[in-house]
């Protein structure tokens, strides 16, 4: 019998993430360290940490694992090695090098589910140019898989949550909605083609929007994963110590995540993700909620969340969609901080 992953897990993905009102309470009590070399450490909730090597290059480190999204071994393997890589195209750094971090249950599935999710692994690394040079598995139930991942930077050209300037305008470059189609494929609610552009959208590699980026100098962004668009946004408005406005109707949405919604595909994650957010976020009296509850979608592999100057925003968009990005769109903008970091609006 073929080995369907999504049966062994009740969270999979992002959404495994423990809640980031918990995390910042534990990290609370960790030393900051002190070196003149760390450009970018816990303090600004980054996508990756940042080291200084020389005036002219600095490390990007990070890394991320999780339990399956998906059925298929070696689809997920794919999907766990994009999102892991994600975090330094997010920084603006170029991936090099990467260590497979793996949970498998020996005793439990075939080891051929094993070899595929690393092959998996392997191939979009690969599609990355990055190198996996070693690796670690414990034996562990259920699987998890991601990669620790190095990647070079210019020390001067880090894009970071702290980068966001008054006028800037955001920008997505993945439609929303893997955590509501994870949750109705589970209750078997959730449509094939839904699934196979969730899955898609979880395997494409963030580079294209990366390089764009890296063309027009942004300096503030960030990978939307398992706190939410709004969840990120929060972390960058905070870090940037400016508001940030989201027009939800702008956010693209995989096939019937609105719809299904309706129908009671709202994960755990994305209420733990409203309760961080909640007091920092002002509510558009008349915000639809399912827009509402879409915000705080834990994703997958998502999109880049970009702030560009109003003056590049339309070169950026076209750049974008000549790349092959879905439907790029404006989604909102940055605003001088005023009473809550986000405003989220119909
Ligand atoms: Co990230
Ligand atoms: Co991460």
């Amino acid at each position: 019998m073929k080995t369907d992953l999504l049966k062994l897990v009740e969270y999979g993905g992002c959404s495994a993430k423990i809640p980031a009102k918990q995390l910042e309470e534990i990290l609370k009590f960790l030393p900051l360290q002190s070196d003149p070399n760390i450009i970018v450490d816990i303090d600004t909730h980054d996508d990756a940490g940042v080291y200084k090597i020389n005036e002219d290059l600095a490390l990007v480190f990070t890394t991320d694992f999780f339990p399956p999204v998906c059925s298929d071994p070696y689809e997920f393997g794919q999907i766990a090695a994009a999102n892991s890589i994600s975090d330094v195209y997010a920084m603006g750094g170029d991936p090099v090098l990467a260590l497979n971090i793996v949970m498998f249950p020996s005793k439990g599935l075939p080891l051929e589910a094993y070899a595929e999710m690393l092959r998996g692994g392997f191939d979009k690394a690969t599609e990355a140019g990055v190198r996996i040079i070693g690796g670690h598995t414990i034996d562990d139930t259920p699987p998890k898989y991601g990669l620790a991942v190095v990647g070079y930077v210019h020390p001067g050209k880090i894009m970071t949550n702290s980068g966001a300037r008054p006028g800037d305008k955001l920008i997505l470059t993945k439609p929303l909605g893997t955590g509501i189609i994870m949750a109705a494929q589970r209750m078997g609610i959730a449509g094939q083609a839904d699934i196979e552009e969730a899955n898609r959208q979880m395997k494409l590699l963030n580079n294209k929007g990366a390089e764009v980026m890296k063309k027009y100098g942004i300096t503030g962004a960030t990978d939307i994963t398992g706190f939410g668009l709004a969840g990120h946004a929060l972390k960058m408005a905070r870090a940037s110590k400016v508001t940030v406005n989201i027009k939800m109707k702008k956010v693209p949405l995989i096939g019937k995540s609105y719809n299904l919604v309706d129908d009671g595909c709202i994960p755990g994650a994305s209420f733990r993700n409203l309760e961080y957010c909640e007091s920092d976020t002002c509510f558009a009296p008349d915000l639809d909620y399912n827009l509402k509850m879409i915000a705080f979608d834990a994703q997958t592999s998502g999109g880049l969340l970009i702030c560009v100057s109003e003056s590049k925003s339309e070169k950026v968009l076209s750049d974008l969609k000549e790349s092959g990005i879905w439907l790029p769109e404006i989604i909102g903008s940055v605003t001088e901080h005023s009473d809550k970091f986000l405003y989220l609006s119909n």
